[in-house]
């Protein structure tokens, strides 16, 4: 409630607990079992294919898989990729090895995440800047991709960071979208993104998908929480982990919230 009070009443504020709440993560977790941030994506249940990962990814599949699925609708080579909240870069170091784009530069405005991602991922190509998504500090048409995955509903002003995102790709380029919204602003989310001049290619209600990922994920989010958050502050943070608030046994939930993907291009 408190939550839902903050996204809708006071978004600079919320901008800002995001940025104190991002930072505490990545102290409390100076390992490297924390690499991806997201709600994670899964389609076997439907028949979807099992992506064959490297061991050390096996333990990230679901939130790998939002990437992936995200990902595999564009062509990666020799294209110049930046990603908008890369938070502790598993998206950007899978991709940088899957796809194998020519550069990937991660932003976010946590220096602790991008302090950890200089260290954790070093691959020819790949860098980490510290930014904001609504002021990023590069020249016009300089992308070929942009990808944004659960980070926009942060933001104070989506038009703004669409208006960067418009201004940094090359015509034709891509932007590979993932985020959710409380059901009642989905409409409104939808119209802004028509209003922000790219042309829709693709657009999916994925809410399912995450929720199955969540489920199937469940033991390895509530042993997160479990080892590295102090136990007066678990409550909050099962939550945070898309695990139900008191009790991690509890039902999963999105909080009336819907989970889409859009893939959009610069004409
Ligand atoms: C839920 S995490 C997702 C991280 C990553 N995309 C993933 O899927 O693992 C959200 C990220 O957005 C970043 N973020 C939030 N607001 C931001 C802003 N205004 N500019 C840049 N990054 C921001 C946070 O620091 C955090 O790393």
């Amino acid at each position: 409630m408190l939550n839902k009070l903050l996204f809708h009443r006071f978004p600079t504020l919320k901008s800002w607990i995001t940025r104190i709440q991002y930072e505490f993560i990545s102290a409390l977790n100076p390992k490297h079992d924390l690499l991806f941030m997201n709600f994670g994506y899964t389609d076997h249940h439907e028949g979807g294919a099992r992506i064959l990962l490297d061991p050390q990814d096996e333990i990230h599949r679901y939130p790998l898989q939002l990437y992936h699925h995200l990902a595999k609708h564009i062509v990666w080579n020799n294209a110049d990729a930046l990603e908008v909240s890369s938070g502790r870069g598993g998206g950007a170091s899978y991709i940088m090895r899957k796809f194998k784009p020519r550069s990937y530069i991660g932003v976010d405005f946590s220096m602790r995440a991008i302090e950890f991602c200089r260290t954790h991922h070093q691959i020819d190509g790949l860098r980490f800047d510290h930014g904001n998504a609504e002021d990023l500090k590069f020249a016009d048409s300089s992308f070929d991709i942009v990808l944004n995955v659960e980070a926009s509903l942060y933001y104070p002003n989506l038009d703004k960071f669409l208006a960067h995102v418009k201004r940094v790709l090359k015509p034709g380029g891509y932007f590979l979208y993932a985020d959710l919204r409380y059901e009642e602003k989905v409409n409104e989310w939808h119209k802004q993104l028509k209003d922000a001049g790219l042309k829709l290619v693709k657009e999916e209600d994925i809410t399912k998908n995450v929720l199955e990922a969540l489920e199937k994920d469940r033991a390895r989010r509530t042993h997160l929480v479990d080892t590295y958050v102090p136990s007066f502050l678990r409550e909050q943070f099962y939550h945070f982990a898309g695990l139900k608030a008191n009790t991690p046994g509890g039902k999963l939930h999105l909080e009336h919230r819907r989970y889409w993907v859009f893939i959009m291009q610069k004409e």
